[in-house]
């Protein structure tokens, strides 16, 4: 007796379909997976013998093979237990065998019969809709990912509940929420932070334009402070957004009760010690790493000539295409990582340099180290790189500032006018960028003689110059502006490398 049923298996962030046989035959007892089944899922046979008797089923006394089909395709995890065990309930007629075809299937396990969730249900549901199932039956946890790929869950908590709908005793088992979905724990407040506001403008424009950014400064002046305050003035995640950050963390299993879906701009901080595979991904699988855990959202580095050279170097790719392309034994997994970059450091070693109250004890070589951690080619590719000064003594007395809801309206309307494309082109500020290079007469403003000044001081890759646009363009939709004016430009100029980030 055949019998099949139908999952998908997850490869990168996509997935494949996976074709369930059970087949029973002779009268001798065995049971076999075959079908490239890596390690966890051969100890499916324990978790599916012991489910199907926990749920007062009977266990076939039967040669049973069960093969997964594509065989050329690797099987990776504890997500077949729940359809190899319904394709042999089917084979042994438990249950209707037309029943089990009409809908896909993806759920560990457990002795006892219950299920349980498995990472990667909204790429699995996905590849169900393409191949045209629309009903999975999925632990209760994988509901929201699977109505969220637009397909309809048969949340189950017992492979007994499996059944029951399965042979039509039951109706689908209604969605219920485990606990209300907690909302994600309040971001710390701008209001906080006494102040530097320079680093505060500079947060802002970044939240607008999602520029990378880059905060300097002696310790203890408030970078970290500002940097994880950034999350706070993003606005929501739009519902295609949601999908796709939902489809990584999904994969990288990360979502739970709790959080079932990403609704918000993700907030990665790896810490120096991450390595290279940490932050871009890879590995069998492949998962994906912290730069992609941050799409559509933000990564800190914090503290970044700590990171390792390799590290750092490997984010450059990402930074211009927002994708990683991570290498398989067969062919190229690609993971989204359109990430907003935040890092932030200290002047020198020692962390003495740009404090006035303190003085540097780096000897040359030690700083010429430290600066050759971070090559000129990552410096540049930070939109706004902002120097943190220590606050002074009246500035952290001030009353509390501006709270990030303020601020996060005003990022969310520049946001729109960036979209709606009423704002002229960044080619625009691009011209006036060209033209302020060429020295090219402007028009006699003061802002414009800034400019020309300040172009005269920066060397500006072709990369930098296209980045200072865009940041003068967020500058101007910020400011309501319907063009770019000098002003702006100049403002986005005011935020390239400092001068304290170059060789003395
Ligand atoms: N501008 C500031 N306003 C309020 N508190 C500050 C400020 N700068 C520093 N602090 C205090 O100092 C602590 C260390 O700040 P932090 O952001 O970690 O410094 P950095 O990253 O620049 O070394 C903060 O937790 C905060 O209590
Ligand atoms: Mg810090």
């Amino acid at each position: 007796m055949l019998a099949r049923a139908v999952t998908h298996a997850v490869v990168g962030l996509d997935a494949c379909r996976v074709e369930v046989e059970a087949h029973l035959q002779g009268q001798v007892p065995a049971f076999a997976i075959v079908g490239l089944a890596d390690r966890a899922c051969q100890e499916a046979k324990e978790r599916v013998k012991s489910g199907i008797k926990s749920a007062e089923c009977e266990w076939p006394q039967r040669r049973i093979i069960v093969n997964l089909a594509p065989a050329g395709l690797r099987k990776e995890g504890s997500g077949f237990d729940l359809p190899i065990a319904l394709a042999i309930l089917s084979a042994s007629r438990q249950v209707p065998p037309d029943q089990v075809r009409a809908h896909a299937a993806l759920g560990e396990l457990a002795l006892d019969g219950r299920v349980r969730p498995v990472r990667g249900a909204l790429a699995v549901a996905e590849g169900a809709r393409r191949s045209g199932l629309d009903r999975i039956v999925c632990a209760a946890e994988s509901a929201a990912e699977v109505e969220l790929a637009g397909v309809v869950p048969v949340p189950v908590r017992h492979l007994a509940e499996a059944v029951a709908y399965l042979r039509g005793e039951i109706a689908a088992p209604e969605r219920h929420e485990e606990r209300e979905p907690e909302r994600p724990a309040a971001a710390p407040d701008l209001s906080d932070v006494r102040g530097q506001e320079r680093g505060r403008r500079a947060l802002e424009i970044a939240a607008a334009g999602g520029h990378n950014l880059l905060l300097a400064g002696p310790p203890g002046t408030g970078k970290t402070m500002l940097a994880r305050r950034l999350p706070g003035i993003l606005p929501p995640l739009m519902r295609d957004e949601i999908v796709e950050v939902t489809r990584i963390h999904s994969v990288a299993g990360l979502l739970s009760a709790r959080c079932p879906l990403v609704t918000t701009p993700p907030f990665r901080a790896p810490h120096h010690s991450a390595s290279m595979a940490a932050i871009v991904g890879g590995g069998p699988g492949p998962r994906p790493g912290e730069a992609s855990l941050a799409h559509r959202g933000v990564l800190l580095l914090d503290e970044l000539p700590e990171f390792q050279r390799p590290a750092l170097e490997a984010l450059r790719q990402p930074i211009e295409d927002g994708a990683i392309s991570v290498a398989r034994a067969a062919g190229h997994a690609i993971f989204p990582a359109r990430f907003q970059l935040v890092g932030t450091m200290n002047l020198c070693p020692c962390g003495g340099r740009g404090d006035a109250g303190a003085e540097c004890s780096c000897s040359p070589q030690r700083l010429a180290a430290f600066r050759d951690k971070l090559s000129r080619a990552l410096i540049d590719r930070f939109d706004l790189v902002v120097t943190v000064p220590r606050a002074r003594a009246h500035e952290l007395a001030a009353p509390a500032a501006e709270a990030s809801e303020a601020v996060r309206e005003r990022v969310i309307a520049a946001r729109e006018r960036l979209r709606e494309g009423s704002l002229a082109r960044t080619t625009e500020a691009s011209e006036l960028l060209d033209r302020a290079v060429e020295r090219l007469p402007l028009s006699t403003t003061e802002a414009s003689e800034l400019l020309d000044r300040a172009v005269e001081r920066l060397p500006l890759s072709g990369r930098g110059r296209a980045r200072v646009a865009r940041v003068a363009r967020t500058a101007a939709a910020l400011a309501g502006a319907d063009r770019v004016l000098p002003e702006h430009v100049a403002e986005a100029l005011s935020y390239r490398s400092p001068s304290e980030l170059r060789a003395p």
